[in-house]
C-alpha cells in the first residue's frame, strides 16, 4: 500500500557554513528519502534555512549588511552544497519568509485564544552600550567556582561548573566589552505544564526512540517549567502580534519552518496542505534531529502544534554527533572539515557511503576514522561492487556484442530474495545492517566469479556461450546490488544502470529479469580514494593561526573554545622557541583560499617557508614585505599540498579579515629570541 510521507531534517543556521558534522542528518535522511521513494511511495523532503535570531543580526552587522542580504547569500551557498552532495529537497525554504511568519502567528494566537500564554516579569543582563539584552553565551566572565576567567555565562570550560551569568565574576559583554547592567523586561511565556498529560502519552507511544523517551522520563520528573518564547527587539525576527518591541525567539518559529517549507511546496505544486497538518491527517510526518535539539522537537513542537490544532508528528529520529578519529571535529586537527572543502577533492558518495556503513536507529555518536574511510570505500565499493561490472564488461563486449543473455541461477534468486531484509532494515534506519548484508552478498557474488573463472575460458575461447551465461548471472546480481545501494549512492546507481541499459532502479523493478538484453559500453564507475585527497582535505581544513595560539601563552582571541581549555605548564611553554622574523616574500597560493606563502629571515643562512593562514585579512599580501613577526621557531616543518610549511607566524583577533600579525617592538632584528 502506498504511503504519503512528509520528512524534513534540522534546518540549519543561516549564518555558517555546512560541514561534515551537519551532513550526517542530511545524508542519513537523504538515504531514508529515497529509499522510501524506491518502494514507490509519495514521499516530500522539506527543510530550510533558521534564519532568525541574535547571532545572525550581530553577524549581518559586523560585515556591514542587512540580515536579508547575510541569509539570502548563506541560503545559496548551503543549497550549492546539499545539492552537490546529492541531497534532494522537494522544497528548500527560509524561516524568514511569508509562510513561517503566517503559520508563527497561526499558532501563537492559537494557543494564547486557549490561554497557553502567560507574560512574566524577566531580570537578565543588558548591554548598555549596544542596548540589547544578553544571551548568556554573550556574558563572559570569570567563574565563581575556580576563578578561571573569560568563561561563558552559563557553564565554565575548565571546571565544569554550571550556574547563572548573574554569578560571574566581574562579567563583562562579549559583544561590546561592557559592564552589563540587570534590567526588567516583560517576557512571553509558552505554558509547557499544561500539555503535561498528553505529552506523557505522546512520548511512549512509539514516536521516539527507546533511548530518548528515556530521557523524557528524567525530564517530566525533573518537571516541565513555562516556555521563554520572547526576546525584545532589537532582534532580528518577527514581531509577536500586538506588541510593539517584542520577537517571536528563534526557537519558537525554527520547527514551524518545516510546515512554511511545506506550504513553500504545496503552493508550488498544487498539494493540499491540511490533508498532511490537520489533527486527522493520514499522512505521516517524521523529524531528523541531531540528540542535542530532541527538547524542542519532543516537547515543545508536539505540544505548540496540539495547542494549535495541527497533527503531531509521527517520528521524530535522533541521531548523534560525529567523532573523526575518535574524538571532536578540531580546526587545530584540520578536522572541522566544511562540505565545500571536502567536495573540492573527494566524491560526496563516498562519504555517503561511509556515513550509511556506520548509521544505525540508535542515538549514538559515530566515527569517521580516515584510515578506515579510505579502506572500506576502496575495499565494498570498487573491490566488491564495481569490480563485479568491470570483470564482466569486457567478456560480453568481445564475444557477445555486448549483449546479456536470458539466465536463471540460484544465485540471482538468493539476491532477489535478500531484498525484503534489506528493506526492512532501510526502513528501521538500520543502514549499517543493510550495507553489511549488501556486502555479503556482494561477496558471495565475487566468490561465484572466482569459481567460474570466465576469464580463463576467454583466453582459448572467447565465444563460448558458458561465458556469457556466467556474466549474464553476475550481472543480474550487480543489478540487484545497484537497487539495493542507489538510495546510499544514487550517482553510481545512476551510472551503473547506464550501462546496464535500465532505467528504473525501484524496488519492485529489479524482479523483472533483464533477459536477453543489450548493454551500453562500460565506462569507470567509481574512482579510488587516494590518502593524498584525504590529506588535501586536511590540510585546507587546519587552521593555521588557531594551531598556533594552542600553546603560545601570547594573549590571542583567535582560538576557538574547543581549543583553550588545555592549560599547559611553564615547562611545556619553555620548548617554544619564539623568534622574530622579517617577512621578505608574500603571494597567494594557488587553489587555497585561506593561505599565503611568506618567506622569511630568521638571521639563519636560508630563509623559511611558511604558510600561513591570514589572506583573508591580507588580500593585498605585498603589503607584508618588510613587516617583522614573531614566528614559531622549532615546530616541526609539516608537508601541505602546496610545500613545505617551516614554522608558524603568531597572529591575534577573531580570524577571517580580522586578524592582525603579532609585531615585535621596532628594534627587533631577525633571529632575537622573543622573551
Ligand atoms: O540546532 C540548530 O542548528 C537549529 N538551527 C535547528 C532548528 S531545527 C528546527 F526546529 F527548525
Ligand atoms: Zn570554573
Amino acid at each position: 500500500m502506498s504511503r504519503r510521507i512528509l520528512v524534513t531534517s534540522a534546518l540549519p543556521y543561516a549564518n555558517g557554513s555546512i560541514h561534515l558534522g551537519h551532513l550526517v542528518e542530511y545524508i542519513q535522511t537523504d538515504i531514508w528519502v529515497r529509499f522510501q521513494r524506491a518502494q514507490g511511495h509519495e514521499v516530500y523532503y522539506v527543510c530550510a534555512d533558521d534564519a532568525h535570531g541574535t547571532a545572525i543580526m550581530l553577524k549581518a552587522e559586523d560585515r556591514g549588511i542587512t540580515p536579508e542580504a547575510l541569509i539570502a547569500e548563506v541560503s545559496a551557498e548551503h543549497q550549492r552544497d546539499f545539492a552537490d552532495f546529492h541531497i534532494a529537497f522537494d522544497q528548500y525554504h527560509s524561516t524568514h519568509s511569508p509562510e513561517n511568519r503566517h503559520y508563527a502567528e497561526l499558532i501563537y494566537q492559537r494557543n494564547r485564544d486557549r490561554g497557553h500564554i502567560e507574560t512574566a516579569l524577566v531580570r537578565q543582563f543588558f548591554d548598555p552600550e549596544r542596548r540589547l539584552f544578553l544571551a548568556d553565551r554573550f556574558i563572559k566572565g570569570e567563574c565563581p567556582t575556580c576563578h578561571a576567567k573569560d568563561q561563558y555565562g552559563d557553564s565554565c570550560e575548565h571546571c565544569g561548573a554550571t550556574y547563572s551569568p548573574t554569578d560571574l565574576i566581574e562579567p563583562y559583554s562579549t559583544i561590546s566589552g561592557a559592564v552589563p547592567v540587570l534590567r526588567d523586561s516583560d517576557h512571553y511565556f509558552f505554558r509547557l505544564p499544561d500539555f503535561r498529560a498528553l505529552l506523557e502519552t505522546w512520548t511512549r507511544s512509539g514516536h521516539l526512540q527507546q533511548e530518548v523517551s528515556n530521557k523524557l522520563d528524567e525530564w517530566f520528573e525533573a518537571g516541565l517549567n513555562p516556555w521563554d518564547i520572547s526576546r525584545d527587539a532589537p532582534y532580528f525576527g518577527f514581531a509577536i502580534p500586538e506588541t510593539t518591541d517584542k520577537y517571536f525567539y528563534v526557537w519558537l518559529d525554527a520547527p514551524i519552518g518545516y510546515m512554511a517549507s511545506f506550504d513553500a511546496l504545496c503552493q508550488r505544486t498544487g498539494l493540499n496542505f491540511s490533508d498532511w497538518w490537520s489533527p486527522q491527517s493520514r499522512c505521516e510526518l517524521y523529524h531528523f534531529i541531531g540528540k542535542d535539539i530532541v527538547y524542542f522537537h519532543a516537547l515543545f513542537w508536539p505540544a505548540m502544534l496540539h495547542g494549535a490544532d495541527f497533527r503531531l508528528p509521527t517520528g521524530v529520529f535522533a541521531h548523534g554527533f560525529l567523532t573523526v578519529d575518535g574524538v571532536k571535529m578540531s580546526k587545530s586537527r584540520g578536522t572541522f572539515i566544511k562540505a565545500r572543502t571536502y567536495l573540492d577533492h573527494l566524491d560526496p558518495e563516498a562519504l555517503r557511503y561511509y556515513f550509511a556503513a556506520k548509521l544505525s536507529d540508535r542515538v549514538e555518536d559515530i566515527d569517521l576514522n580516515l584510515k578506515d574511510f579510505i579502506a572500506r570505500v576502496n575495499s565494498d565499493l570498487v573491490g566488491k561492487i564495481v569490480n563485479i561490472a568491470s570483470r564482466c564488461a569486457g567478456f560480453l563486449l568481445k564475444g557477445f556484442n555486448n549483449q546479456m543473455k536470458a539466465v536463471q541461477h540460484p544465485l540471482i534468486k538468493a539476491l532477489i530474495d535478500a531484498g525484503t531484509a534489506i528493506a526492512d532494515s532501510f526502513e528501521e534506519r538500520q543502514f549499517s545492517r543493510a550495507i553489511r548484508d549488501i556486502m555479503a552478498l556482494a561477496d558471495r557474488v565475487n566468490q561465484w566469479l572466482d569459481q567460474e573463472k570466465p576469464w580463463s575460458l576467454a583466453k582459448t575461447d572467447p565465444n563460448n556461450p558458458h561465458i556469457q551465461e556466467v556474466c549474464s548471472i553476475s550481472l543480474e546480481c550487480f543489478r540487484q546490488l545497484i537497487t539495493y545501494l542507489a538510495p546510499v549512492v544514487p550517482q553510481l546507481a545512476r551510472a551503473s544502470a547506464d550501462f546496464l541499459n535500465i532505467q528504473d532502479l525501484s524496488w519492485d523493478a529489479r524482479l523483472t529479469p533483464l533477459g536477453d538484453h543489450k548493454l551500453n559500453p562500460f565506462k569507470p564507475l567509481f574512482q579510488r580514494i587516494e590518502q593524498k585527497q584525504v590529506d588535501a582535505i586536511i590540510d585546507a581544513s587546519r587552521d593555521n593561526l588557531i594551531a598556533t595560539a594552542e600553546p603560545a601563552a601570547v594573549q590571542s582571541n583567535a582560538a576557538p573554545v574547543d581549543t583553550i581549555q588545555n592549560q599547559i605548564d611553564i615547562d611545556t611553554f619553555r620548548k617554544l622557541d619564539l623568534r622574530v622574523a622579517t617577512i621578505t616574500t608574500a603571494e597567494k597560493v594557488q587553489g587555497a583560499d585561506k593561505l599565503l606563502r611568506l618567506i622569511v629571515d630568521l638571521g639563519e643562512d636560508t630563509p623559511r617557508q611558511i604558510f600561513a593562514g591570514i589572506r583573508q585579512a591580507y588580500e593585498n599580501p605585498e603589503v607584508l614585505v618588510g613587516t617583522s613577526v614573531v614566528v614559531v621557531a622549532n615546530l616541526a616543518p609539516r608537508t601541505m599540498s602546496f610545500g613545505v610549511s617551516e614554522g608558524m607566524i603568531l597572529a591575534a583577533g577573531p580570524g577571517g579579515k580580522d586578524i592582525f600579525l603579532i609585531h615585535p617592538d621596532v628594534g627587533a632584528k631577525p633571529g632575537m629570541k622573543v622573551q
